[in-house]
């Protein structure tokens, strides 16, 4: 106990830096105090210190080096120091250069640090902002108690392609929904006490054919409609860096792309924080073919706008000789400098000492971490099928078998924590089911594979045995473990592994089956679903996880999550996605009309999906006023009734359809979504404003369109809603 209060007091302290600094929300705009002490400071560095706070690299082993690097001024930040005590030494090493500027420290604590949170797309799932801004403002607590002062978050790259293991760091396929969550992401790491990167500007998302890093064709019309709002939202937000994408866009990497990067970022959306390239981004120009050597990619990404080099050495080793042999201004480098003492000053870093930063996240108050990733858990999960309400697992089951080796698992597929710690304790949901299990029922564990992921089997022939006796089957599958996340594109959406045998095993007893997926993306469960009379996605649920899966399977929790992507009948129709353009040649299954000849062109579960153990009905949509003018606001309402036998909560969706236009409009878009929890047999008219501004679109040169013209309003609990007014947009 005495060891710790010093731990508090610091803490605490530390929280008082924080609200002072950190407290503002809204987008880095120059502050004439800091702008002036940038000003001093940027007078006094040399040429090397300059371009030493430009230099990002990793956290080395054995680390000397570095620190020595960081005494002579030629690093401005450092990623992946995770264990305090390194942190304390670099911090240290700064404070004894010749102009003690501090460093950052960046880190991807994007959904855990140490109690693992479910990922960002179950996060979207929740359709609740606010509680993504808990989870961040959580995470970021507990690495900001230890001295981290800077995240590679929020990923807010829109993808309407699963094959792309990166949709698991996203909000799904949605530009509005997307930007909900990526302005409520900044404003939770904010408040945690970490600077934010929002990431990876800008079309990241879109790699053709899915595979990871792959380029894309993005047209300028589609980059602003569909790829650019969650970026602005994270940069109005407050974001201070933006970190720029890996992949190509339209030929031209964005690492040195300058009409990305410097003119429609910095200069069109007036965004004043710093750009980072990704990791050894520069130096990849030469992979892409831009570059012919690592100076010529230092220069390329230089001039396009990239101020922080990570992990390259390119601009560490060759801005000098680029700016002796005139490539380069002084004044470009002087500009980039004062990008990242921007941050730095915002943050409050050069009123910190080393011996600021506590020596454990622990010191942030674990229950309530703990309580938050419960909650998100809880609302993330997604019922997609529950016929004859095979879910909840109630008293009139008898016998229920639990199958699948995922049951017992605590894996949180997460990816830094801190170093040097214990994995905090972690329920399975084994354990926690048969806490939850009823005295006159029975519960019987097998784990029928040999991994949590289900490469192989273990003991098939006693699941099936289990399953025979059983009234009801829960059948726990998962993802293949290593395939969430970078660099694990799939070209094969079904269950991994031999998990598809085994539920085909179990559904051939004629026995009634659940089946709970944990997945970090969209899958293909055409073949699975039909097996089953209940499919429950619990994504990956993290360390709060498997006791918020046990409340939902028992019905503690009734599930509320909508699917923030579409879940695809076949890997063919990939990219997928509810707000498609509409074709000359509707599809009516007959030949000639837009679909395929081997497949029904609709998704198994569309965007905006997702069932309850009670039912939601609609009604009563109206309109104060059937037109809006271009600068108005349409008013809408709608009443929504719960029709079911118990408490549940409903996420209702507006969506617009502009029938006619200069150019063709998506079937269907979201607008505007509202989560209320209703008693049985309560009503409630659920009220919309919607700015005619949001009706717009932008045309091939990125200009906002708002055109006047026919729509369709839909209302209702997901993309497929069915209940519509007309209405119409006016000139004026
Ligand atoms: C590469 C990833 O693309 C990026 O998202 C991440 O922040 C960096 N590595 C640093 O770990």
């Amino acid at each position: 106990m005495r060891r710790l209060l010093p731990a508090l007091t610091i803490l605490l302290a530390l929280a008082g830096t924080m609200a002072g600094t950190m407290a503002s929300a809204g987008p880095i705009r120059r502050d004439p105090a800091i702008e002036a002490s940038i000003g001093r400071l940027l007078a006094r560095m040399t040429l090397q210190e300059k371009i030493g706070q430009l230099n990002l690299p990793s956290h080395v082993f054995p680390r000397d080096g570095q620190l020595e690097e960081v005494r002579q001024g030629r690093i401005g930040g450092v990623l992946n120091v995770a264990h305090p005590d390194h942190i304390r030494e670099f911090a240290a090493a700064a404070r004894g250069s010749r102009l003690g500027i501090p460093l950052l420290f960046g880190l991807d604590a994007i959904y855990a640090f140490r109690i693992a949170f479910p990922p960002p797309l179950a996060w979207a799932a929740t359709w609740r902002p606010s509680l993504a801004e808990a989870a961040a403002e959580a995470i970021a607590g507990e690495a900001a108690a230890i001295g981290i002062n800077w995240t590679f978050a929020p990923m807010v790259d829109v993808s309407r392609d699963p094959r792309w293991g990166r949709v698991i760091e996203g909000a799904g396929e949605d530009a509005v929904l997307g930007a909900a969550f990526a302005a409520a992401r900044v404003r939770g790491y904010r408040k945690g006490g970490l600077a934010t990167s929002v990431k990876h500007f800008v079309g990241y998302g879109a790699p053709e054919g899915g595979r990871e890093y792959n380029g894309a064709e993005i047209s300028t019309a589609e980059l602003y409609d569909r790829y650019l709002p969650p970026f602005r939202a994270a940069i109005e937000a407050g974001s201070e860096t933006v970190m720029a994408s890996f992949n190509t866009i339209n030929g031209v990497p964005v690492t040195a792309n300058r009409a990305l990067i410097t003119n429609l970022l910095k200069r069109d959306l007036g965004f004043d924080g710093a750009v980072t390239s990704d990791f050894v981004a520069v130096g990849e120009l030469v992979n892409h073919g831009v570059a012919v050597d690592l100076s010529e990619a230092a220069r390329k990404a230089f001039l396009a706008g990239v101020d922080l080099d990570m992990e390259s050495r390119a601009y560490d080793i060759h801005l000098g000789s680029e700016l002796a042999a005139g490539h380069v201004s002084r004044a470009a480098i002087d500009d980039a400098v004062r990008r990242v003492l921007r941050i730095k000053f915002r943050l409050g870093l050069f009123d910190k000492t080393p011996a600021n930063f506590a020596a454990l996240p622990l010191a942030v108050s674990e229950v309530g971490v703990r309580a938050t990733a419960r909650e998100v858990a809880r609302e993330s999960f997604v019922l997609l099928k529950n016929e004859h309400a095979a879910l909840p697992i109630v008293p009139g089951y008898l016998s229920v078998a639990l199958i699948g080796a995922a049951a017992q698992s605590t894996n949180d597929h997460s990816w830094y924590g801190p170093a040097g710690q214990t994995k905090p304790e972690t329920e399975t949901l084994l354990e926690a089911l048969r806490k939850r299990i009823g005295p006159r029922q029975s519960l019987d564990y097998v784990s029928g594979f040999a991994d949590p992921c289900g490469k192989a089997f273990a003991d098939k022939d006693a699941a099936i045995a289990a399953s025979l006796e059983a009234d009801l089957t829960v059948l726990i599958v998962s993802e293949d473990c290593d395939a969430s996340g970078e660099g694990v594109s799939r070209t094969d959406l079904a269950l991994t592994g031999v998990q598809q045998e085994l539920l085909e095993a179990l559904a051939a007893t004629g026995r009634r089956i659940v089946l709970v997926v944990e997945t970090g993306r969209p899958l293909v469960l055409t073949a699975a679903a039909k097996l089953v009379g209940a499919v429950l996605i619990a994504w990956h649920p993290g360390t709060e996880g498997r006791t918020a899966l046990a409340e939902a399977l028992v019905g503690e929790v009734n599930p509320s999550g909508k699917l923030p992507m579409t879940f695809p009948r076949a890997i063919g129709q990939i990219p997928l996605a509810y707000n498609g353009l509409p074709t000359s040649r509707p599809w009516n299954g007959q030949r000639f009309t837009t679909g395929y000849i081997d497949e029904d062109p609709t998704p198994l579960y569309p965007f905006g999906h997702g069932l309850s153990y009670t039912e939601f009905g609609y009604s009563d949509l109206q309109l104060v006023s059937n037109r809006v003018s271009r600068n108005g606001t349409l008013e809408a309402s709608v009443t929504v009734t719960n029709t079911g036998r118990r408490d549940g909560s409903e996420v209702v969706q507006l969506y617009t359809r502009q029938l006619v236009a200069s150019r063709s409009r998506p079937v269907r878009e979201l607008k505007a979504f509202q989560k209320i929890n209703l008693q049985p047999g309560e009503a409630r008219t659920v009220r919309f404003r919607l700015p005619a501004r949001d009706l717009g679109f932008h045309d091939d040169a990125g200009r906002l369109i708002i055109e006047p013209g026919p729509f369709k309003l839909f209302a209702g609990g997901s993309s497929a809603a069915d209940l519509w007014v007309p209405f119409t947009l006016v000139a004026d």
